[in-house]
């Protein structure tokens, strides 16, 4: 059977273009997480970019995964030329503008963040059914909280930045009040040493009343604390998922006002951490400005600290444009011990 991915347009037009590789490496990665061939070709159709593949009958769990894909507009099975529409992206878990309506500089774009999301997942020993634990260690005010949330997944989101953290808890807050989602809130005070490390904001709350009161509740929790001292914190694997957008050199030095290390310094002292607080079979998938750290360097750190780097079709050749001083790449990286 043919299948035919019709793509979402995105604004700036050379962005685009990388985004269509970007898509294509995605559905890659799907396909082959849902067990189907993994040959997909890019087609032209009316002016718009498609992505096309063979595959049999999809069932209703293959169906899902590939509808997670950040790229997705509409999937299509196609018959003797003509299209069937056979689904869009999966419904939100809370909504689905959760991690769109907030807007600032430095915000690392919902639609590349969901594509990170998916590339750790399907390099993750897990699947997307059970309600996975995704943390981003350098979360800014949550964006890939938010995405991970709109899963019905858990998400852990810490930052260096306390602003920022207090910002992505004021903005859950109205949103779930809003929304009159029903939930519960509550700090932590984190020591160690006799010192305070950290406190942990945590709401708790369901996709719908019943769900609620059923106890079938999802959290978030965000802290400020820097990446390197989240051990301090979390003693054992507390995810399944890491995804981060590291910071790019640009916009965000490292180091805030404590001290301000290279980016491969801060690397190096974070690493060995966040590997520690994720599961075994677990996955990270981290994203960085080209200009400022070598892909080569940070695919080497991550198997220094016990990663086994996944390369091949899906993760490989996945360097674009995205402004002036900033090309992104993306390196992943599984737990197997
Ligand atoms: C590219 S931004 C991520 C933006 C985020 N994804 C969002 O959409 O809001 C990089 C983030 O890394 C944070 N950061 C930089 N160095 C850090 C460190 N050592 N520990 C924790 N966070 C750090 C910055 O404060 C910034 O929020």
């Amino acid at each position: 059977m043919k299948y035919c991915a019709l793509l979402r347009p995105h604004a700036n037009s050379r962005y685009q273009a990388e985004a269509l590789k970007l898509a294509r490496a995605e559905l890659i990665a799907l396909l082959a997480k849902s067990g189907c061939g993994t040959d997909v070709r890019c087609e032209t159709r009316a002016d718009t970019d498609w992505l096309a593949f063979e595959a049999g009958a999809l069932d209703e769990g293959q169906l899902s995964l590939l509808c997670l894909a950040a790229h997705l507009y509409v999937l299509f099975e196609e018959t003797e030329g003509a299209l069937r529409p056979l689904r869009g992206q999966n419904a939100a878990y809370l909504g689905e503008d959760l991690p769109l309506v907030l807007k600032y500089k430095g915000k690392t774009n919902e639609t590349f963040t969901a594509f990170l999301l998916n590339l750790a997942l399907c390099a993750s020993d897990f699947g997307p059914d059970e309600p996975l634990a995704v943390m981003d260690p350098m979360c800014g005010r949550g964006t890939t909280a938010f995405a991970a949330l709109n899963r019905g997944w858990n998400a852990l989101g810490f930052d260096q930045d306390a602003a920022a953290v207090d910002e992505g808890l004021k903005y859950f807050k109205r949103y779930l009040e809003y929304h009159r989602i029903k939930h519960t809130a509550s700090d932590q005070s984190m020591t160690a040493g006799g010192k305070q490390a950290a406190v942990l904001h945590t709401f708790r709350f369901a996709s719908t009343p019943e769900a609620y009161r059923d106890g079938d509740t999802r959290a978030l929790t965000m802290a400020a604390i820097p990446g390197d001292r989240l051990g301090l914190v979390y003693r054992k694997p507390c995810c399944h998922l890491i995804v981060a957008d590291l910071p790019y050199g640009v916009q965000h030095a490292p180091g805030g006002g404590r001290r301000r290390p290279s980016l491969e310094d801060m690397l190096y002292e974070v690493l060995p951490v966040w590997v520690e607080l994720m599961h075994t079979g677990g996955a990270m998938a981290l994203s960085f400005n080209v200009n400022t750290l070598r892909p080569e360097m940070v695919r080497g750190m991550m198997a220094e600290v016990g990663l086994d780097v996944s390369d091949g079709p899906g993760y490989e050749g996945l360097g674009h444009w995205v402004e002036q001083a900033i090309t992104r790449d993306v390196a992943v990286g599984v737990r197997r011990f």
